[in-house]
């Protein structure tokens, strides 16, 4: 059996925990492979709606199994929140949920560093979730970092200690003022670990590796998006993990030859949370209804969305990078009613028309060249079926399909589970 992939083709919040969830009937086995509770991936069905963070979004299935792979940094202090929130689901995660025991923890120092970090750089922070993300991938790298299976060692709180101690220093060295309790941060955080512990640690990429010998299908489950890929995204404005497919087979310790379908996917328009370039960004009264209509704020921290067109330059991009053989896409529902839509399918680049994205996309080096459509009227939350489908959604997608080379087999018209339509 082979592995499939599912990742984010922008800038993240595409809708990959939606399709995740809607996909994992047919798979035994979801794995997240990178990424951490900078994540936010929302599911919903039964009218209600989950937000999950570190947690694989197969967790609702009582057929799957779930593997935190060891490309995940993990926060005990969130995830046990996270837990605590599906005690209400009649879940049995200690049998469903596992973890790898090379997946790196994430320290409150971690976040206080992150938060140190972001406020030593004034106007030029990178908007991060101040999830301790940076900081946590930065000690991995560095070869400093804790991972899951030293919780099981008798002595790790010594090095803790001495990895805590070293980030106080480092915090004090940033020079800002940052309001911190340790001890409390402390108290809560050995007493998630303690709860942590109750979960099975194990060697996932034996796991994994086992469960592919014995025919099972393992659905990878990406976090954030392409363009921010620590190498191949709007860098410095983007997070430390490799997000894109390549992530998957470090992030899971699967090879890329059990790799089969990639899934990439895209919402209909744009949007970006943080810092960093965003050549298509809508300034003016569409762009705000995109983010009203679109409820466009963070799943994670609550802010705001930019909101923007389609950016045809920077999909292709993000296409080609991870080798997608399957589109979805999302929330063109928001769209219906819009005077009209643009997409853009080139750059000017310093007076030069351009299809591929350049080192450098920042607005003094970049206007979009964009192509106008009429855009379709209809409500498209009701329908399930393609053929219901208006004239105008029709033509954009053949024509989204014809630049991309690429089929769009899923197209999503609404939050809910049940508002998908497959082609
Ligand atoms: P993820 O991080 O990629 O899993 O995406 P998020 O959950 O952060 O953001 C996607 C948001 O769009 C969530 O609020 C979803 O409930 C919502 N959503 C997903 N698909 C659709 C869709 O087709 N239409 C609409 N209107 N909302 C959607
Ligand atoms: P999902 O999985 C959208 C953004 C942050 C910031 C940058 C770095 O829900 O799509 P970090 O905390 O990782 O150091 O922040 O990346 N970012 C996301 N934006 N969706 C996410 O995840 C994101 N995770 C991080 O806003 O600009
Ligand atoms: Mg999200």
């Amino acid at each position: 059996m082979a592995v499939d992939l599912l990742l984010g083709l922008q800038w993240g919040d595409e809708g990959k925990g939606k399709i995740v969830d809607v996909l994992t009937a047919n798979y035994d086995i979801i794995a997240r492979f990178q990424g951490g509770p900078n994540a936010g991936h929302t599911l919903e069905f039964d009218g209600i709606k989950h937000v999950l963070r570190t947690i694989p979004s197969g967790i609702f299935h009582k057929k799957s199994m779930n593997v935190i792979g060891n490309g995940v940094v993990i926060d005990p202090v969130v995830f046990v929140k996270e837990l605590e929130g599906l005690d209400q689901f009649d879940i049995d995660y200690k049998a469903k949920l596992i973890v790898s025991r090379k997946a790196h923890v994430i320290l409150p120092t971690h976040r206080l560093l992150d938060a140190a970090s972001e406020a030593s750089k004034g106007k030029a922070k990178i908007g991060s979730t101040l999830k301790g993300i940076g900081p946590t991938y930065m000690d991995k790298t560095g070869r400093n970092g804790i991972r899951i299976g030293d919780l099981e060692l008798p002595n790790w709180k010594e090095k803790y200690r001495a990895l805590a101690t070293k980030h106080e220093s480092m915090i004090e060295f940033y020079k800002v003022d940052i309001q911190y309790d340790l001890d409390e941060m402390e108290a809560e955080f050995f007493e998630a670990v303690e709860r942590l512990k109750e979960l099975q640690f194990i060697d996932s990429e034996e796991y994994l590796n086992q469960a592919l010998k014995d025919g099972k299908s393992i659905l990878a489950e990406g976090a954030q998006g392409s363009l921010l890929d620590i190498d191949f995204g709007t860098y410095p404005f983007v997070t430390s993990s490799n997000t894109t497919a390549s992530g998957a087979c470090t992030g899971l310790g699967v090879a890329p030859n059990k790799i089969k379908e990639v899934y990439g996917i895209f919402k209909a328009y744009t949007t970006r949370v943080g810092s960093g370039p965003f050549p298509t960004e809508l300034f003016d009264n569409v762009g705000a209804e995109m983010a009203k209509i679109g409820r466009e704020f963070g799943a994670v921290t609550g802010r705001p969305r930019r909101c923007g067109w389609l950016d045809l330059v920077a999909l292709r991009y993000a296409c080609e990078i991870n080798g997608v053989t399957q589109l979805m896409m999302m929330k063109g529902d928001v769209l219906s009613g819009f005077d009209s839509l643009e997409v853009c399918t080139a750059y000017n680049y310093n007076g030069k028309e351009i299809k591929h994205l350049p080192y450098n996309i920042e607005p003094e080096n970049v206007t979009p060249i964009y192509t106008k459509f009429p855009c379709w009227k209809d409500d498209l939350t009701k329908m399930t079926n393609e053929s219901q489908f208006p004239k105008e959604l029709n033509e954009y997608i053949a024509f989204l399909e014809a630049e991309l080379e690429i089929p769009i087999k899923i197209v999503s018209v609404g939050p809910d589970r049940t508002q998908t339509i497959h082609r």
